[in-house]
């Protein structure tokens, strides 16, 4: 027998490509329609195979997953909406979605993020919708976080561990409408101003403005963040700190001896010519003195002079 009379590796490869290209798969337990797949409340805890490649939404929603393999995401090219809701997702990598670039809803709220790397949205510049609410575990968010996602209208930050954000990481967002900022423990200190002007200078909607309140410090707890800006400028600017006070007392110090060294040299300048006019006025004096004694040099010559008889004349 020949071996081309099987099914020959090639002939397999073959046909797994055309079952992918024909989206004619869908992953065990779920549900396919037309671009469309649904995993909800599957107990799956992991990303599903053999999703069609022409999927356009896909639900995720309430599983255990713990992570998005980017190499099986990125080959759903087509996706626009993606719900992961409350699954066990605990880091977003810089290449997680990088394939799925047309996302234009993307939820990854309730899950147990601890770290969003900074660019793990930066190919998604039609994204809408982001959720990243109830991750209690996440603390920071780095300012190039949005960086490219320009068409932002929605950010939910509800009930995660962010303490604080750069202004630089939201200034930018010219079609943002809507944030969410409530139920974290935001820390409304000097670093935390900008942000806080920038929510009183925008008219950005926010829903739950009432419950997005400073945390720290304490003399600033329970204040809103849509309206601590205002008391914030005021504590931030008058408020001198350790190291202002030894600018302070530095810049006081070099007032001090630069004073010290301008008098110095005035007492100096003063001194020295005093000293000249003192000189030139002796030097005058001298003059008259030698005035004088040539007078009566001169007048002693005449009396020298000897008269027309040999002897001196007496006056
Ligand atoms: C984000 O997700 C939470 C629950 O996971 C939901 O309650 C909230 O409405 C969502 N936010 C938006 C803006 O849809
Ligand atoms: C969530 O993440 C935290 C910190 O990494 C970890 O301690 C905790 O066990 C995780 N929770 C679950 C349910 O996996
Ligand atoms: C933003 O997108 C542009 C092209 O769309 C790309 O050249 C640039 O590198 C992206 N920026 C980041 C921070 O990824
Ligand atoms: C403000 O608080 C944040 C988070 O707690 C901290 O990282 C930052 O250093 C603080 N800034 C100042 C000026 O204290
Ligand atoms: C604020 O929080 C309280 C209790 O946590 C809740 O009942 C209320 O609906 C919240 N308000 C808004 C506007 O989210």
């Amino acid at each position: 027998m020949s071996p081309a009379s099987g099914p020959g590796p090639r002939w397999l490869l073959f046909s797994f490509g055309m079952g992918l290209v024909s989206g004619t798969r869908c992953p065990h337990n779920c549900q396919c329609q037309i671009q469309e797949v649904s995993c909800r409340g599957k107990q799956l805890t992991a990303y599903p195979p053999d999703i069609p490649l022409s999927t356009r939404r896909l639900y995720l929603d309430n599983n255990r997953i713990t992570y998005l393999p980017a190499m099986n995401l990125g080959l759903l090219s087509d996706l626009v909406y993606l719900d992961c809701q409350n699954n066990l997702i605990r880091e977003v990598m810089d290449y997680t979605f990088i394939g799925v670039f047309k996302l234009i809803y993307l939820d990854l709220s309730t899950n147990n993020l601890t770290f969003i790397s900074p660019y793990s949205f930066s190919v998604l510049s039609k994204l809408v919708q982001l959720n990243i609410s109830n991750n209690p575990h996440l603390a920071y968010l780095h300012k190039y976080t949005f960086a490219n996602t320009s068409s932002l209208r929605y950010l939910d930050l509800r009930n995660t561990g962010l303490q604080i954000l750069d202004l630089e990481a939201v200034h930018h967002l010219g079609a943002l409408r809507t944030l969410y900022l409530s139920g974290n423990p935001w820390n409304c200190n000097c670093s935390f101003l900008d942000f806080t002007i920038y929510l009183i200078v925008t008219q950005l909607d926010h829903p739950d403005d009432q419950n997005a309140t400073c945390f720290e410090p304490a003399e600033l707890a329970g204040w809103p963040i849509t309206r601590v800006g205002n008391p914030l400028r005021y504590m931030c600017i008058t408020h001198l700190n350790n190291q202002d006070y030894i600018f302070v007392l530095l810049i006081g110090f070099c007032i001090f001896a630069a004073g010290t060294v301008a008098a110095w040299i005035t007492g100096m300048c003063a001194v020295l010519y005093e000293n000249a006019r003192r000189k030139s006025d002796e030097d005058e004096a001298d003059d008259e003195i030698g005035q004088r004694l040539e007078v009566s040099r001169r007048i002693f010559l005449i009396k020298d002079e000897p008269d027309h008889d040999g002897f001196p004349r007496l006056i």
